[in-house]
């Protein structure tokens, strides 16, 4: 059910809780954000950079809003388990993105067992996990929210990146299949983003001719930022979206949308 009385999409009027992982940087942080902006507390998880999520937390508190940091790694399954089951207990969140995710490039032959596994244990057995602990918390709330963040690479192939494709389209399979298993007290919905200016792409853009013919693939004509996702994911979030689950929102400035150039 939306939140009555919210003033627009995305705004809540009661504090509530939201927990995101991967808040330190890139589109968890412009999330995290967002969601303050929106009114929520935030709960949010970072692995190993410190300095940039304390940076995060000034940020958020100082829009008023209460936030609670916590090193994860999504890999250590026991502590995925430990955090999520603490954090839905202790603090009833209403809302759970799902956005921390690793990358791999590598060809076929680099696709060794232990690569593949470690990716499907931090981009989907963390993501099934989590959701398993929320889902009470969420679906108590009266308008619980579970977004996931996936990929262009879920939906087209590219060379190079088996196991991140794969897990991405799982990712895809598991917010569909979720959103019918916890409806109608959760909706569920995955966001895709386009090719967003972080730090997971940096390397690959660094070529300033790559980066300017990947631009001109996009109909927008550039990158997207951090902040034109978070700010998606927030209304996702809201009672703006109140009709939305099972859904794949695409935010990549068209990408998918066009032929490819010959
Ligand atoms: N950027 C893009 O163009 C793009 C495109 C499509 C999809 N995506 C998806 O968008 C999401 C966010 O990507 P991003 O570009 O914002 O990434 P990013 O800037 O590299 O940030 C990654 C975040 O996830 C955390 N993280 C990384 N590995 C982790 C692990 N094993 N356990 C726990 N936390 C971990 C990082 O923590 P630390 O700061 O402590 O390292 C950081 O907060 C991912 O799901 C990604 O697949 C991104």
């Amino acid at each position: 059910m939306p939140t009555a009385g919210a003033r627009y999409p995305g705004e809540v009027e009661r504090m509530t809780w939201a927990a995101v992982t991967g808040g330190s940087r890139g589109i968890g942080r412009a999330a995290s954000l967002a969601l303050a902006h929106a009114g929520h507390d935030v709960a949010f998880t970072y692995r190993s950079n410190a300095s940039e999520a304390r940076v995060v937390c000034d940020q958020i508190s100082g829009l008023g809003r209460r936030v609670r940091p916590e090193q994860l790694d999504l890999a250590d399954g026991l502590a995925v388990t430990r955090w999520a089951q603490s954090t839905a207990e202790q603090l009833s969140p209403q809302v759970l993105v799902a956005c921390a995710a690793e990358t791999f490039r590598g060809d076929l032959s680099a696709h060794t067992p232990d690569v593949v596994r470690r990716l499907l244990d931090v981009n989907v057995v963390a993501t099934i996990e989590m959701a398993r602990a929320f889902a009470p918390a969420l679906a108590a709330s009266g308008d619980g929210s579970l977004i996931t963040v996936a990929s262009m690479n879920g939906l087209r192939g590219s060379a190079s990146s088996v196991a991140y494709s794969s897990t991405k389209a799982a990712v895809l399979g598991l917010t569909k299949a979720l959103a019918v298993e916890l409806a109608p007290a959760v909706r569920v919905n995955a966001l895709v983003p386009g090719i967003v200016e972080t730090a997971m792409n940096a390397e690959a853009l660094a070529d300033p001719a790559t980066a300017s013919a990947v631009a001109r693939s996009i109909p927008l004509g550039r990158l997207g930022t951090p902040d034109e996702v978070g700010a998606v994911i927030a209304w996702l979030a809201g009672a703006g979206a109140a009709y939305l689950t099972g859904s794949v929102l695409t935010v990549d400035g068209g990408a998918l949308a066009m032929f490819p150039v010959h």
